[in-house]
């Protein structure tokens, strides 16, 4: 009897599970880096409704510099096109000179923030524990964190991959809660991808997908990590989003260079 129950909850937990993870939204969330003035984006936001469908399976989101955050919400909330920054600061507000923080963000439109992008982390020396304030701020503001990890070339020859992926995971989330991991984005972006033109195989971002969720599992719980998107980024085009959509632990994309043009990036929302 109490086995027959025990066996019954763990049936009911393993369904919940596979429905979880079979409701886990695709995301399609292009990146502009430091691309377009307010002119350029207002020309793409008048061409890119041409190439859009009513209906997009995935959310879309675009990363845009900050002078355009405000301008792009209002030509792409319309099109179900969500706005967001590609940083932030970890401060509400004070003497930080050049620096925008997340209140600022929102209010401008902003939805979601990208956090410790590899090009933070190299040319402008972010570690995870400042990916880590940020995230804790942006957290607490309520703005979406997509959480950028990823490996160089060199730790991957050296056979580093796990290692560097789990201290950026463990110390960048640091000691947030299951329920604040939830509400949390991953973006695992190999830095030898990054705009290279040659993408990671569907199967090899399968494989380091599958370990990332693996490491959230032991950390945050079999729940909290089936409910983690984890995205992959790097050379990501029309060409190749479909494979790499395929795959299980793959729920989105992060985009680049591809996102820039208007066309393509509808060939990719429509992968
Ligand atoms: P890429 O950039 O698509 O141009 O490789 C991806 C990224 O840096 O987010």
């Amino acid at each position: 009897m109490l086995l027959n129950s025990k066996l019954g909850y763990y049936a009911l937990f393993l369904s919940i599970k596979f429905a979880i993870s079979h409701m886990r939204k695709k995301w399609i969330v292009g990146n502009w880096k430091m691309h377009k003035t307010p002119a350029e984006a207002k020309a793409y936001f008048e061409v890119l409704p041409v190439f859009l469908q009513k209906n997009m399976k995935a959310r879309v989101l675009i990363a845009v510099p900050f002078p355009i955050l405000l301008p792009a919400f209002q030509m792409a909330n319309h099109l179900g096109i969500e706005i967001g920054a590609q940083n932030m600061h970890e401060m509400p507000s004070g003497a930080f000179t050049g620096e925008v923080s997340c209140e600022m963000i929102q209010d401008c439109g902003g939805s979601f923030v990208l956090l410790g992008h590899s090009e933070r982390r190299q040319l402008f020396q972010e570690s995870d524990a400042s990916v880590h304030r940020k995230l804790k701020r942006a957290l607490s503001c309520g703005l979406q964190p997509i959480v950028c990890i990823g490996e160089t070339q060199e730790e991957r020859n050296l056979g580093l991959t796990q290692r560097v992926l789990l201290r950026q995971i463990e110390e960048g989330f640091g000691d947030i809660s299951s329920e604040e991991a939830s509400k949390v984005i991953l973006a695992y972006e190999p830095v030898w991808a990054i705009g290279t033109g040659s993408s990671a195989t569907p199967d090899m971002a399968q494989e380091v997908h599958s370990m990332c969720r693996q490491m959230l599992k032991s950390r945050w719980g079999d729940l909290t990590a089936s409910q983690i998107p984890i995205l992959y980024g790097g050379s990501v085009k029309p060409e190749n989003v479909r494979d790499l959509m395929q795959e299980e632990d793959i729920d989105g994309v992060l985009v680049g260079g591809a996102s820039l043009d208007a066309e393509s990036f509808a060939k990719i929302i429509y992968y």
